[in-house]
C-alpha cells in the first residue's frame, strides 16, 4: 500500500535515528516536519534509558525536545556533535541541498558544520535533478536595509520574496528576515553561494553544499534508500 506523506516522513526519520544514534552520543536535532519525527524517536530512546546529549537547531525544536524530556545542551558547551539528523527541501544526486523553508537555516548550518556526521532525511518528492527547480532558495538577511539586499539578490537572476507570517515579516531565531529567492534552476550552486555570501546584509543562505554525509530517502512503497 502506498504510504501517505506523514508516514513517508516518519519512516525515514525513524530509520535515521535507529541506524545512527547510539548510547552516549551527542546528537543534533533538526527542524521541520520530517525532523520532528526524528526528535520524537529520540525522545522514545531517551525514555527507554539511552543517555544522549542533544543540541537543537531552533527554538521550535527545543520546545518539542523539552516536552519529550530530552536533555538539551548549548552548542558552545559540547566539544563536538556525533551526528545530526535534519530534513531538507531539495536534494540533488550529488547530495547537495537546499534547506531553510522551515526558517532555521542559520542554526542548522552551524550545527551541521560542528557535526561529525550529517544525516539528511527526505521523502522522494524532495529529490531533484538540479537544485532550485522546485523550491526557492531561502536567504537570511539582517532587517536593516533588507530591501537593498533583496535588490542585490535579484540581480543574480531570481525573484526575491520577503517571507511573511501573519502579515508581518517572518523573524528568525536570530532576529533576522528571510527572502525566498526563486531561480528557474541553480546551474552553479558553489558559484552562486560565493556571490551571495559576500553581499552586505546577507547572514546565511540555504545552499548546504558538501554538508550531507548520508541522505536517506523514503519511497511510497515504504522502502528507504540512500544517496551516496
Ligand atoms: C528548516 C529546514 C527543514 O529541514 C526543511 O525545510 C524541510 O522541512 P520539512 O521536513 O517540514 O519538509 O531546512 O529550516
Amino acid at each position: 500500500m502506498a504510504q501517505d506523506e506523514p508516514n513517508l516522513k516518519r519512516i525515514v526519520a525513524e530509520r535515521a535515528v535507529d541506524d545512527h544514534v547510539r548510547d552516549g552520543m551527542t546528537v543534533g536535532l533538526g527542524t521541520g516536519s520530517t525532523s520532528e519525527y526524528a526528535v520524537r524517536r529520540v525522545g522514545e530512546l531517551v525514555s527507554g534509558g539511552l543517555r544522549l546529549k542533544c543540541v537543537a537547531t531552533s527554538e521550535r525544536t527545543a520546545n518539542l525536545a523539552h516536552g519529550l524530556g530530552i536533555e538539551l545542551f548549548d552548542i558552545n558547551d559540547v566539544p563536538h556533535i556525533d551526528v545530526t539528523i535534519d530534513g531538507a527541501d531539495e536534494v540533488d544526486p550529488g547530495r547537495q541541498l537546499i534547506k531553510g523553508l522551515g526558517g532555521a537555516l542559520l542554526r542548522e548550518k552551524i550545527v551541521a558544520a560542528a557535526s561529525m556526521t550529517e544525516v539528511i532525511i527526505v521523502d522522494e518528492s524532495k529529490v531533484v535533478d538540479k537544485l532550485g527547480v522546485r523550491t526557492p532558495l531561502p536567504v537570511e538577511v539582517v532587517p536593516y536595509g533588507h530591501r537593498k539586499t533583496a535588490y542585490a539578490l535579484e540581480r543574480k537572476g531570481c525573484k526575491a520574496t520577503l517571507r511573511e507570517a501573519g502579515g508581518e515579516p517572518f523573524v528568525t531565531d536570530a532576529g533576522n528576515y528571510i527572502y525566498d529567492c526563486k531561480f528557474e534552476s541553480i546551474e552553479s550552486p558553489f558559484f552562486l553561494e560565493s556571490m551571495i555570501n559576500v553581499m552586505p546584509g546577507v547572514v546565511e543562505n540555504g545552499l548546504f553544499l558538501n554538508t550531507a554525509d548520508v541522505v536517506l530517502v523514503s519511497h511510497p512503497d515504504g522502502t528507504v534508500t540512500k544517496i551516496e
